[in-house]
């Protein structure tokens, strides 16, 4: 059981990047949480991709815009972030006062990992002409060698914000990328990066589901590849999906996104029926294997400890705002 002081928990976490400890299964860890965010002055934030008790347990649930304007605004003390890290560095970025932490620092992002700043670099040094619009999922590392932010709610409002006459690097997401370049007719010079998650769905099974379910609405996100996209109703970030859900007069719908949006689909519209789109294997792979190492023991454990906690250079940091202090000025603009 929990045998830890504050110093033990931070060399623990600086081994294996969260609290490995085990913690009294008899602990009512909604109330716990509860009790914590009281003491602590803490809020919680979480990604719709969370687990479904972390979500309900959370203080705001939202996409990444709303999560990142959210951090800026909040005058707790503590942001937890259950999300993944490029979600808790966002926070960090944008109100750097507050302690912001992160359940497991092991919640990477294959979509960040696919853009390493060095090899990042060179490849814009190949494009002197260009500005470079970022989706939001990348390091901090490449934010600082970006123009602009953005996220899959306000993508296309950033790229048409600009003159028609700009040319433009997008990274590091290939397949939002391609959606935009559709979208705006806009010629982007494109990183070739993707989601794992995103990168899974099955045409032909999802094809022959529809088929099984001729009323059901087939929903997607952006970083699905253009196949998918294609035969979408609908395509939007996780909030734009939920809303979509919310207000559409179907009562069938096939998600192709991260299972986790389920919950509050399920829970905003409770007579509906919610089919998670199939991957091309056997096994839940659309399941995100990052957001999903955040757990409520860990969530718990780091909110008791105030580890793993997120720092920063401050360079960098600066750096890193700025594109998107300029994301977050347009948004404003469109009423986002
Ligand atoms: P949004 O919630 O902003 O649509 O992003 C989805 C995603 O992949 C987050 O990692
Ligand atoms: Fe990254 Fe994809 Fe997981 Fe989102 S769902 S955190 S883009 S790996």
């Amino acid at each position: 059981m929990e045998v830890l002081n504050m110093e033990k928990a931070v060399a623990e976490v600086s081994k294996k990047g969260f609290l490995d400890v085990e913690v009294d299964p008899t602990l009512d860890l909604f109330a716990e949480i509860e009790k914590l965010k009281k003491e602590k002055n803490a809020i919680l934030l979480a990604h719709y991709y969370q687990e479904p008790d972390i979500q309900d347990v959370a203080d705001y649930i939202g996409d990444s815009l709303g999560l990142a304007q959210q951090a800026e605004k909040t005058n707790a003390d503590i942001i937890v972030f259950a999300g993944v890290h490029f979600m808790a560095e966002t926070a960090k970025i944008l109100n750097p006062s507050k302690k912001v932490l992160l359940p497991d620092l092991n919640a990477g992002c294959s979509l960040a990992d696919s853009a390493p700043p060095e090899l990042f670099k060179a490849f814009k040094q190949k494009y002197p002409d260009h500005l470079v619009i970022s989706y939001i999922n990348c390091s901090a590392g490449i934010k600082a060698l970006s123009d602009i932010i953005c996220t899959s709610s306000n993508a296309e409002k950033i790229v048409e914000s600009l003159p028609k006459d700009q040319k433009i690097i997008f990274a590091p997401d290939k397949n939002l990328g391609a959606y935009l370049v559709k979208k705006t007719g806009r010629d982007m010079v494109l990183w070739n990066g993707a989601c794992m998650v995103h990168e899974i769905f099955s045409l032909e099974k999802i094809t022959k589901l529809k088929q099984r379910h001729p009323n059901a609405k087939i929903i997607a996100h952006p970083e699905c590849e253009e196949p998918i996209l294609r035969i979408a109703d609908h395509i939007g970030s996780t909030t734009g999906l939920l809303k979509y859900t919310q207000t559409d007069s179907a009562t069938e719908y096939i998600v192709a996104t991260e299972t986790g949006i389920l919950h509050q689909m399920q829970k905003e519209s409770p007579h509906k029926t919610f089919i998670p789109a199939p991957p091309n294997n056997s096994c839940a792979c659309n399941d995100c294997p990052h957001m999903k190492l955040n757990t409520l023991e860990k969530l718990y454990l780091c909110m008791k400890y105030e580890t793993p906690e997120i720092t920063m250079d401050e360079q960098l940091r600066l750096a890193a705002k700025k594109p998107i202090d300029r994301m977050l000025e347009i948004s404003k603009q469109f009423g986002l």
